[in-house]
This record gives C-alpha cells, structure tokens and sequence, in this order.
C-alpha cells in the first residue's frame, strides 16, 4: 500500500490526478503494473519537455552559413573513379553494416502495423516497404560478393509485429543470420494540457523517443559490440520510407573515407523552399541540420549569387558513420524536440478515444542533432529521381502515390 501512496503523492506533484482515478479503479493486478511503470518514469524530465513546447526555438542567424556539398553528377571522372574504388574495397572486406530505423509510428501515413508493412502499390503486384530495402541490398550483395548485416531498429510498440512479418515473409530471402532485429527506447506521450495519455492496457502510453535513440539503442541493444566482433568499421543509417533509398552507395562511402571524416550523408535539393525537410547548414563551426519547422521563413527562401536556395541541401535519413562515430555519439544525450499527432487514449471512464485531429506532443531526438558532435561532415548530393521517394502522408506530397510513381519512373529507365 505504502507504493499505492507513493505513486499518488508523485501524480499529485506533477498534476497528473486523471491517472489517481484511473488507478482506483483498477483490479490489484493492473494496479501493480501501473504502480511500477510510474516508479521508472522521470516525471520531471516529461513535465520540462511538456514545458519546452510552449517555447519559441530561436536561432541567431549570424552564426549560421552555408554548409559545402560535392554534387554526384558532377563530380569527374577521377573523382568518381577514387570514391567508388575505394567504396567498394570497405564493402567487399565485408566492413559494413546498414541499420534501418523502423521504430517510428507512422502516423501521418495512418497504416495500421509497422511502416516497413505497408505495401506500395508498384507494378500490380505491389512491394512491401521492407521488401523493397531488402531488394536494394540484395543487389548489392550480388554486385560485391558478399553479405551486408543488417539491423533493423523497432520500437516495444511495433516489435512483435516486425518479426512476425519479416519471419513470414522469410525475409524476402535474406540469409537471417545477417538480420539482427533491436529495439528502442520509449518516453510517454502528453496531451495539450500535459496529462499523460493512457493506452489501452492500463498503462501510461509510451512512444518510440525518435530516431536520435538509434544511437544508444545500438549500444544497449549489443549491436554495436556486435558490430565489432564482425570487423564492421563502416554503419549506414537510413530511414524504412523512402522506396528509392540507395543504402549502399559506394561513391558515398568513398568519399567519406578520402575526406577522412567521420560522417557522411546524401542530401537532394529541396523541392521548394517550404517543403517539409530539415536542411544542412553549419551552426557555430559545426554541421547541423534545422528542421522545416524550426527553420526562419526568411532563411528557407534566401538564394545564393546562383539562384540556389541558400539552405537547400535537404537531409534525407542517408546517414553513413564511422564505427568510432556511433561509439561516440552513443554516449552523448541529444535534446527532445516536440511532435504534435494523433494518438488514441483510454479516458477516465476506460473508453477508447481515437481523435481524428492530432492531440498529443511525442518527444523525439532526431538522428541528425548528433552532427554537432563532429567538426565536420561530407555531403554528397544525391538526385531527388535516383535517391528520393518518401511515404510520409497517406495523400497528396510525399505518399505512397507519388511514391510509386518515383519508384516505378526509376526502375522503367
Ligand atoms: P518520421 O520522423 O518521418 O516519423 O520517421 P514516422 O514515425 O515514420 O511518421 P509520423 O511522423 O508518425 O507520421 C523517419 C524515420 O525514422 C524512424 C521512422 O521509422 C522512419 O524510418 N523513426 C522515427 C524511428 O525509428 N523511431 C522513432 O522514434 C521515430
């Protein structure tokens, strides 16, 4: 009983009484469960995050510029030569591993399992996104001999389901024993009023943390030893939708070794200058990327003396590190930032509520606020046609209608 009070008095402090309610009614069980996931909560933490979001993020311009870019297509023949030679020669003495972040909700798409589940209608018959990441390194395995590890991030929500389709699917054919399936860590959601949600079991709803969680996720999983042990010195990161996601691309790889940096990405130019991605700059000497909704409204339209948007160089979840790197940035807390969407809730009469507009904040690290860790980064820009096919909303931009049309015009030429 003295834990019973305990958890009252921690709800009391942080005005969450809606869970008190919640909690006396439930059988001693439930109650337990509840009790215990209350005690492992950072109270504090959640309440300064919910805080956070009444905040205007501001960011001094004059420590901004620019950051430089070498662009595929134009690079000489040389240049190419070099990247690819020296690309190819890391892949092929097996150094590298691709991780796929498959953790996130997906809830701008609205399909109900994971997102690597979601069948993009190509070619009749269609293609789960999964399948087609699996397709993509396949080919590459052919093209240099050898077998990638893969590892595939998911989050406590989306699990089960991931490994009971990729089982049942045989993995489109992948040897398993190069696919290590992991998962990441969670924070609870809050509504407007910074109440946290409760789901469906009972419990206060917790959510994936963003994909800035893969770093320390790789470590506590074992993966990063793992990595070791099998001579890995190279990890590409990339996101489970974008259909036209390149995960080994030896001219990148290449580059990034004959720079000698310890982190590379692929970037497009930006549709437009609104559209809704996080661009590369450099923030007091160190590379960063803003995202679209943190980005000033003046510095997203700035040109350069080209015509070239300023910030133009959009990120596109096409992240390669060097095995130091990942050790590195494992260890270092990134910030939260706040995303506003729909999640369904149990209220306090132990009905299911799903909103039809969004209603709750999601705290996510993002992949690239570990940037700033390093001095510098190669940034290789990629064509939106070969490199660029995101399923983010169920219509209109960046679906899985346009999606396929990118998909299919890529494989047709
Ligand atoms: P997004 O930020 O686009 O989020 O993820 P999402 O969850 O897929 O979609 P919405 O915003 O809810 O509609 C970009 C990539 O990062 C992964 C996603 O799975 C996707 O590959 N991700 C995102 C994670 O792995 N974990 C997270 O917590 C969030």
């Amino acid at each position: 009983m003295d834990k019973m009070q305990d958890a009252i008095e921690i709800l009391k402090e942080y005005n969450q009484e809606h869970i008190i309610r919640i909690l006396e009614k439930l059988d001693r069980e439930k109650q337990e469960e509840l009790i215990k996931q209350i005690q492992t909560i950072d109270f504090h933490q959640i309440t300064e995050l919910y805080n956070n979001t009444k905040k205007e993020i501001e960011f001094k311009e004059s420590k901004i510029e620019p950051l430089k870019y070498l662009d595929k297509a134009k690079l000489t023949d040389c240049q190419r030569k070099k990247f690819d030679e020296l690309g190819e020669k890391t892949v092929k003495a097996g150094e590298y591993a691709v991780v796929t972040m498959a953790g996130g909700q997906g809830t701008r798409l609205g399909h109900s399992g994971p997102k690597g589940t979601f069948k993009l209608d190509v070619y009749g018959k269609g293609k789960y996104l999964f399948e087609i990441l699996i397709e993509n390194l396949k080919e590459a395995n052919q093209k240099y001999g050898i077998t990638i590890p893969w590892y595939v991030m998911t989050s406590r929500e989306n699990n089960h389901e991931t490994v009971e389709f990729l089982e049942k699917n045989n993995y489109f054919g992948y040897d398993k024993d190069f696919v290590t399936i992991f998962t990441q860590s969670e924070l609870p959601l809050v509504d407007q009023e910074g109440k946290l949600l409760i789901g469906k079991d009972f419990k206060i709803k917790e959510a994936s943390d963003g994909n800035g969680g893969t770093y320390s996720s790789l470590r506590a999983s074992g993966c990063l030893a793992n990595m070791k042990e099998r001579g890995i010195k190279w990890i590409f990161i990339g996101s489970v939708d974008n259909a036209l996601l390149k995960m080994v691309d030896v001219t990148l790889l290449g580059m990034a070794i004959s720079k000698n940096v310890q982190i590379a990405s692929k970037s497009v130019v930006k549709a437009n200058p609104h559209e809704k991605v996080g661009v590369f700059c450099k923030m007091n000497g160190h590379p960063k990327v803003i995202e679209y909704s943190e980005l000033p409204k003046r510095m997203a339209e700035q040109r350069d003396r080209n015509g070239e948007l300023k910030y133009g160089e959009s990120h596109i979840m096409c992240n390669l590190y060097t095995i130091e790197a990942i050790e590195k940035v494992s260890k270092e807390p990134l910030i939260y930032h706040s995303a506003f969407k729909k999640n369904s809730y149990i209220d306090e009469d132990g009905k299911e509520v799903i909103p039809e507009e969004p209603n709750s904040y999601k705290f996510e690290s993002f992949i690239f606020d570990a940037f700033e860790f390093f001095d510098d980064i190669a940034i290789l820009r990629g064509k939106r046609e070969d490199d660029f096919a995101p399923v983010k909303n169920c219509e209109g931009v960046d679906s899985p209608k346009t999606a396929k049309e990118l998909y299919e015009k890529f494989w047709n030429k």
